[in-house]
């Protein structure tokens, strides 16, 4: 388990007048190319405001998508300037330029216009992937402190994770402190027995061994959304439509064997046909035309009996199709039982892919103690090992 041998305070004392190369995940969430979610800029600006105050110069790099080591104008981060801006309440100026052309000299002339640069999506350059140590030492030259607030992508090993902390004095960002210590308390839980996981989102194959890893650790793991389509399937009961995946049935026939007191599956469904017809069915009677998009009432009920009981809670993905009415109400039903949940101690934890977007479309985000900025890098880090990212910032 890691432990971060060095904090954010520690750069305090040095910090005043100092260049600061920032590395943060601008990589949010759009929809047909409008970005939809502002939450991880939100998370990051503290950060960013803090070292303003400390009189330090910043220059944000990040990346966007996966421009796959191509100048792609739609992942440019040049559209981000003003909303940047207005979240840290400060001007930027953006430097598009090739990151190994630009020279220190550019960087300090931007400085005297403002105190924070952003420069070109890091994905634009084979080197940030291939960890390239010229990259890094590039990156390095333009600064005198590296700073990593960037935990959702701790779990790449590309330059500007752990390449630049081989060049510069380095430290980790408020945010990525406080997703590894409130992340480490769901994997210190006093209380396994009583602790229940909630998996869904579509795909058993990217998460199957996080679900793994909590069926050994926690008393429950409830699988909602088109995951349970698969582990449904595996036990022959059939699915009708509905998206599941076959070359996944064979795992999740043993897990279900092996673990069947400690896996709940839905009970009852909400269905669509072909001429749109939304159907309620319990799970035997699906039909061959019917896509299951959510849980039933009974399942719902019988979930938000595991969450309103729990003393520790990891909550992964989406029960259902969210994203569409009516198919959201199963989601929305069983998260009121976050804050319904009357234990004392409770802790609660929820990251990882879409989870923001559906807490946010739940209106449910205060009702957890801590959510991840995550997506790949939480899931990782929630099965105990390490992370690069993390590991780099020690060495
Ligand atoms: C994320 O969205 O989880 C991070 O930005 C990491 O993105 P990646 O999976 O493309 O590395």
């Amino acid at each position: 388990m890691i432990t971060l041998k060095k904090r954010f305070e520690d750069l305090d004392s040095f910090v005043i007048n100092k260049k600061v190369i920032l590395r943060v995940d601008l990589n949010l969430p759009s929809f047909e190319g409008e970005i939809v979610d502002f939450t991880r800029l939100e998370k990051i600006s503290p950060t960013i405001k803090y070292l303003l105050k400390r009189k330090a110069k910043i220059i944000l790099i990040s990346h966007m998508g996966r421009p796959n080591q191509e100048n792609k104008e739609s992942l440019s981060l040049k559209v981000l300037c003003s909303k940047i801006s207005a979240y840290i309440n400060s001007e930027i100026v953006f430097i598009e330029d090739n990151i190994m052309n630009i020279k220190r000299d550019k960087i300090e002339k931007a400085f005297n216009n403002c105190n924070v640069i952003l420069l070109e999506n890091l994905r634009f350059f084979k080197e940030e992937e291939s960890n390239d140590d010229g990259f890094s030492k590039k990156l390095s030259s333009f600064a005198d402190i590296y700073v990593n607030e960037s935990f959702s992508t701790c779990h790449r090993k590309h330059a500007s994770i752990i390449g630049i902390s081989k060049f510069l004095p380095s430290f980790p960002g408020m945010l990525l402190e406080k997703e590894v210590s409130n992340l480490k308390k769901l994997i210190t839980t006093a209380n396994y027995s009583t602790s229940v996981a909630v998996f869904g989102g579509s795909k058993v194959s990217t998460k199957i061994k996080v679900i793994e890893y909590y069926l050994k650790k926690f008393g429950k793991v409830i699988i909602g959304g088109a995951m349970a389509n698969t582990f449904l399937s595996s036990k022959k009961i059939s699915v009708g439509a509905s998206v599941y995946e076959k070359s996944m049935q064979k795992v999740a026939k043993s897990l279900l064997d092996y673990y069947s007191n400690k896996i709940a599956l839905p009970e009852d469904v909400v269905t669509i046909d072909k001429s749109k017809k939304i159907q309620l069915r319990t799970i035997s009677d699906v039909q061959k035309d019917e896509k299951i998009l959510d849980i039933g009432p009974q399942t719902r009920m019988k979930y938000f009996g595991f969450v309103s009981e729990c003393s520790c809670l990891l909550w992964n993905g989406p029960l259902g199709f969210y994203e569409q009415k009516p198919f959201d109400e199963g989601t929305n039903y069983v998260i009121k039982a976050v804050k319904n949940n009357n234990n004392k101690n409770f802790f609660s934890v929820a990251g990882g892919g879409d989870t923001i977007s559906m807490l946010n479309h739940a209106k449910a985000s205060d009702y957890f103690s801590f959510i991840s900025t995550g997506g790949g890098a939480f899931l990782e880090f929630i099965q105990g090992s390490g992370l690069p990212g993390l590991d780099s910032l020690n060495d």
